[in-house]
């Protein structure tokens, strides 16, 4: 383990606490938590936005309670939280002047997006909004494989009539309402670009079509210290892969780290989805979580909450698990960060400064045996409970005799476990390097 290896991969100074922060919040909340079947049913299911539009009218979100969501996520050790300001369905969180298709003018009333960050900044978090690139409701944005219509016979004639120029003046417009109306905004997640995909003569959409080289632009003007994603299409300061975890650190073709943050969801759906039930346990979200910051990156954790508000009690409870293990065992993750060390089968390491710490995916029996470690830790303890961890290190030459077992590499520090884990979703030892 070389010394100095903590370093975060941030870009900037002032994005330094993205990388401290680890673990975050999304939030995909809008008109789909009422048809309640995946963020995407206007897409797969072919609605019609003068269909789709309905919705509008029932969204009463009667019990809206964001300074509830910014408690639970508080809880869970999450220093931020990203909003979906617009889903590609189009409607809007926040009273935008540029369109009616905004959650004050539901039963709803109200701004969402302002009572949003004030909650969450109230809580101490830092605030994020995700905006979608694509819009499936606005009229000038030309039908391509994702749009419900695409499959419409007269979509080549409807596309004559729309103008992408006049939807990127709506784009870059909101963007600029958010980005001005609601104060110090941390963190712009755009979604998202599709170039390549063409569709029965339809062409997909990038840069090009966003304007993503001046919106991006625009962005660092308004928000100086913002952190802006990869999906405009042109490099951004983070890397997001969704719904997977990277094998290994996120490099980029100079070889150099990448800050990254997967983002993933507790079932496989982003909008609150009522009869999916394939929800993540708590331990493999810790695990994700651990792996994830092993390698550099951050988790951003997302909810769909219902269309009246509430966090779904299978949300609360993945929330409630991952609190009670960031609870004791958060100092392994905020600020903390690769080791540059090699852990054992089934084990990750973190760092921060001077303590490393050994997660252990699979518990086993009595030694746990620590590659190259020997000589550099002077104490080890569970952090569950602060109870100390015996520490040998096996001679190379030791013959394995009955009760005594055999020698090990050079080099390695071995550690004494209890049989019983500690009662936690992962254990963790903490090692105090010399
Ligand atoms: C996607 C999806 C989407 C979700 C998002 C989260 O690209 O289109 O529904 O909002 O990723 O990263």
């Amino acid at each position: 383990m070389s010394a100095g290896t903590t370093a975060l991969p941030a870009g900037r100074p002032e994005h330094a606490w993205f990388a401290e922060a680890r673990l975050g919040l999304f939030v995909h909340w809008g008109l789909y938590a009422l048809p309640a079947r995946h963020e995407w049913v206007m897409s797969k299911e072919q609605i019609h936005p003068d269909t789709y539009e309905r919705y509008q009218r029932y969204f009463e979100a009667d019990r809206y309670d964001p300074r509830a969501w910014a408690r639970a996520a508080k809880a869970a050790g999450m220093r931020y939280a990203v909003l979906t300001t617009k889903h590609h369905d189009g409607f809007c969180l926040w009273d935008s002047a540029l369109t009616d298709y905004t959650t004050v003018h539901t039963p709803f009333g109200r701004d969402a997006v302002a009572e949003f960050v004030e909650a969450f900044r109230a809580e101490g978090l830092r605030v994020g909004f995700y905006h979608s690139l694509l819009d499936w409701h606005h009229p000038d944005f030309p039908v391509d494989v994702h749009h419900p219509l695409r499959d419409d016979p007269a979509a080549a004639e409807l596309n004559a009539q729309r103008s992408m120029e006049r939807y990127r003046a709506y784009l870059h417009g909101q963007v600029r309402e958010l980005l001005t109306g609601y104060g110090t905004v941390d963190y712009l997640f755009f979604d998202f670009s599709y170039g390549q995909d063409s569709y029965r003569g339809l062409p997909g959409k990038g840069a090009a079509d966003w304007g993503s080289e001046e919106l991006l632009a625009l962005v660092r003007e308004l928000q100086p210290g913002i952190v802006v994603n990869d999906r405009l299409e042109v490099p951004g300061d983070l890397v997001t892969p969704e719904q997977y975890q990277p094998s290994g650190p996120m490099l980029g073709a100079d070889g150099e780290p990448l800050a990254w943050e997967a983002c993933q969801t507790l079932n496989g759906s982003w909008g609150f989805d009522r009869d999916n039930h394939d929800y993540k346990s708590v331990p493999l979200l810790v695990r994700m979580l651990v792996d994830g910051v092993a390698n550099g990156g951050n988790l951003l954790l997302n909810v769909g909450p219902t269309g009246r508000g509430d966090l779904d009690p299978r949300a609360l409870a993945s929330l409630d698990g991952l609190a009670t293990w960031m609870d004791r065992h958060g100092r392994a993750v905020h600020g903390a960060g690769p080791s540059g060390g090699t852990p054992p089968p089934d084990c990750r390491y973190t760092r921060r400064g001077d303590r490393l710490y050994l997660h252990v995916f699979s518990w086993p029996l009595g030694h746990l045996h620590l590659p190259g470690m020997a000589g550099k830790v002077a104490y080890a303890q569970l952090l569950d409970d602060a109870s100390e961890i015996a520490l040998e290190e096996i001679a190379p030459d030791q013959q394995a005799q009955t009760l005594v077992p055999g020698g090990q590499p050079p080099g390695t520090l071995t550690l004494r476990l209890p049989t019983q884990p500690p009662a936690v979703a992962v254990p963790v030892v903490e090692l105090f390097l010399r």
